[in-house]
């Protein structure tokens, strides 16, 4: 026991961590992206680059493969695709965390230190925190904490749910956007500025929740998480993963959603002026994304790969929850694109490649040397007349995840109701996925990750994009391609294995 005290909280989190983490059974474990070691993660959090190495922190639970007391576990990278396993950065030890513990956050450099900005939760509150840290690694709390308190929250807005503090620096002034919900228990994000990180004011709602007849109003009912911020050439986005967002058509299929809006802030009143609320992606598992900007200017993405209230097979291999692949933002006539980091080219091996490959209406075609669980690959895929046409991956004996072009509704879906182990949620459609996709002179282009459970497809240079898991048999490796009610050709198709050891 006095040795446990002398610890702490952080270091028997780190201990139990690592001394954990060989017991896992990684069958399902993507090889390639950052994941779990052991134990339960959610959000990424205070993404930054500091000291050399960019941050990933997560929302981290080791002791168990369910969500739990929250801690911030920690990777470092310096290229966003090997990712080096740290000490638990936070964990929950003071009264205002000490309850539910160390929620959702993000980090920036102040003065020579790096600045965690978290939510706290205890006794029925959630407040904002800071943590900083000399070398990324170890941490301190300010004596002062919460930096911003429950009375530092306007009347109209709920205490219980005020969540996820977002900083950002624009117009001379530290900026942070905190998820809440407002008396009528919609969801809206508040703006906070401050000089010094520490003593902050309030300036306003960011979303127009209540004036109906106004622009960008809104109404959802639930807490808008996660918020992230990026300025891309000259124009601002505003990210965030609202609850219980109601389904629109092919728009907000999972039960909570992550959404961008392109605009403009009004730094006088808060105010977040948009024209439209878009999907960030289209595919099941994708929550809480939140940004960095590298030394270089690159705006990067990372997302939970993952969804709420869904059964996760990993759970009984000792792990639950990892990250998408992390992305680069750009915006070209006024929407948002996303590609991989670039860094992921340098693991390329093993290149195989293939032109002008017909496939014939219903005859799948199998191309010698294309297959594998953590590889790229890349189409160009003209689709004819047939009405669908696409490619199997992870195909064996008993399954396989479909992902095809719908020429019908001009969309691009991917189908895992085949895929292996079954995932079910609190959505009605457990099967598929779909993405508006046009054809450019007859054909789609689809980029596609896979990494032994994972699967990412960037459409059309990542106008859109679907992040799917799959948990197939583990010798299921094989990819056809396929056509239905007309012929399809293959223009080109390339394959690398991606491989990072
Ligand atoms: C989103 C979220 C956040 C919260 C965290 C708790 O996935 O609910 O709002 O801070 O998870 O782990």
């Amino acid at each position: 026991e006095g040795s446990e005290e002398q610890l702490g909280k952080v270091g028997e989190a780190t201990n139990y961590m690592k001394l954990k983490k060989a017991l896992v059974n990684k069958r399902y474990a993507p090889t390639y992206h950052a994941v779990s070691p052991v134990g339960w993660v959610n959000d990424p959090n205070g993404l930054s680059y500091f000291n050399g190495n960019y941050n990933l922190y997560f929302q981290y639970n080791p002791y168990d493969t369910v969500w739990g007391p929250m801690h911030w576990g920690h990777y470092t990278t310096k290229d966003f695709i090997k990712w080096e396993l740290e000490n638990v950065a936070l964990a929950p030890d003071m009264p205002y965390d000490n309850e539910f513990g160390i929620f959702s956050g993000s980090a920036i450099e102040y003065d020579g230190l790096l600045y965690a900005m978290y939510t706290g939760v205890a006794n029925g509150l959630q407040q904002q925190c800071i943590a900083t840290s000399k070398d990324g690694i170890n941490f301190e709390k300010l004596t002062r904490n919460p930096v911003i308190s429950e009375k530092q929250i306007p009347n109209d807005y709920s205490k219980i749910d005020f969540r996820d503090p977002y900083i950002f620096v624009s117009n001379d002034y530290y900026h942070v956007l905190i998820g809440t919900k407002n008396k009528n228990n919609k969801g809206t994000l508040l703006l906070y500025k401050s000089k010094d990180l520490k003593s902050w004011n309030f300036v306003g709602e960011v979303l127009n929740t209540n004036k109906q007849n106004e622009k960008n109003y809104c109404s959802v009912d639930g807490v808008f998480e996660c918020p992230s911020y990026a300025e891309i050439g000259g124009k601002e986005i505003l990210i965030c993963s609202p609850q219980f967002l109601a389904q629109e058509g092919i728009k907000h299929q999972n039960i909570h959603s992550v959404v961008y809006m392109i605009g403009q802030f009004d730094y006088q009143t808060g105010k977040f002026n948009y024209e439209e609320m878009n999907d960030l992606d289209s595919g099941f598992d994708f929550y809480a994304a939140q940004t960095l900007k590298t030394p270089d200017g690159r705006t990067i993405m990372i997302a939970w790969m993952q969804m709420w209230d869904r059964n996760m097979p990993t759970q009984q291999d000792g792990w639950a929850g990892g990250f998408t692949l992390p992305r680069e933002l750009s915006i070209k006539d006024n929407h948002l694109y996303q590609a991989p980091v670039r860094e992921i080219e340098k693991y390329r091996i093993d290149k195989v490649t293939y032109q002008n490959q017909t496939i014939l209406s219903n005859k799948p075609l199998a191309l010698a040397n294309i297959s594998g669980k953590s590889i790229e690959l890349e189409l160009t895929l003209n689709v004819g007349n047939s009405k669908k046409a696409g490619v199997k991956l992870f195909k064996g004996t008993n399954n396989e995840t479909l992902l095809y072009y719908d020429s019908v509704n001009e969309e691009v879906v991917i189908d895992r109701s085949n895929s292996g182990q079954v995932i079910t949620g609190k959505e009605t459609n457990n099967k598929t996925r779909r993405a508006k996709a046009k054809l450019i002179n007859g054909t789609i282009k689809l980029r596609i990750f896979l990494d032994v459970s994972t699967i990412e497809v960037f459409i059309n240079d990542g106008y859109s994009t679907l992040s799917t898991n799959v948990y197939p048999d583990l010798n299921d490796d094989r990819i056809e391609f396929y056509s239905e009610n007309g012929n399809a050709v293959l223009n080109e198709v390339t394959k690398y294995t991606i491989k990072t050891l």
